[in-house]
């Protein structure tokens, strides 16, 4: 089925002027770019956004990561989208990534992973529907 999901180029990738490239990465996978922002995200909105993980030991620097620079919040669409997009970011540590994967290719180490993919159906659509209203996603 044709699917959405949210992504997300996170600080790492920015500052290093990776977007073009990770895009590149995206669309030759087959997904669709059907809305696309560049914003920094409040202390509240990356803890909220990431609100799973809060008893996790690596919140306080997961938010301090976020909130550190620009990143580009995206809604991609293609077949199986989800599964797609997991598929070319490559495992969340890049030690472990697939070869031609974004996170093999651009990622730093765990928290510095270049980029965040939704992980099912309905977190992707919560996660959507953080960052997008109607108006602004393009199908
Ligand atoms: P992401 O897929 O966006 O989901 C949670 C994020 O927490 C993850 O990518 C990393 O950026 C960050 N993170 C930092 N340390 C860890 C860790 N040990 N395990 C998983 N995620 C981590």
């Amino acid at each position: 089925a044709v699917e959405r999901t949210l992504s997300i180029i996170k600080p790492d990738a920015t500052e290093r002027n990776l977007t073009g490239k990770i895009n590149s990465y995206i669309e030759a996978a087959g997904l669709r770019i059907i809305a696309q922002k560049r914003i920094r995200l409040t202390r509240d909105q990356a803890e909220a956004f990431y609100g799973v993980h809060k008893e996790r030991s690596f919140f306080g620097e997961l938010v301090d990561f976020m909130v550190s620079g620009p990143v580009v919040v995206q809604l991609l669409e293609g077949e199986n989208g989800i599964a797609a997009y997991r598929e070319v970011m490559g495992a969340t540590n890049p030690a472990n990534a697939d070869a031609g994967t974004i996170r093999k290719d651009f990622a730093i180490d765990v928290q510095n992973n270049s980029v965040h993919g939704s992980d099912a159906p309905e977190t992707a659509a919560v996660e959507a529907s953080f960052f997008f209203s109607e108006i602004e996603i393009v199908g």
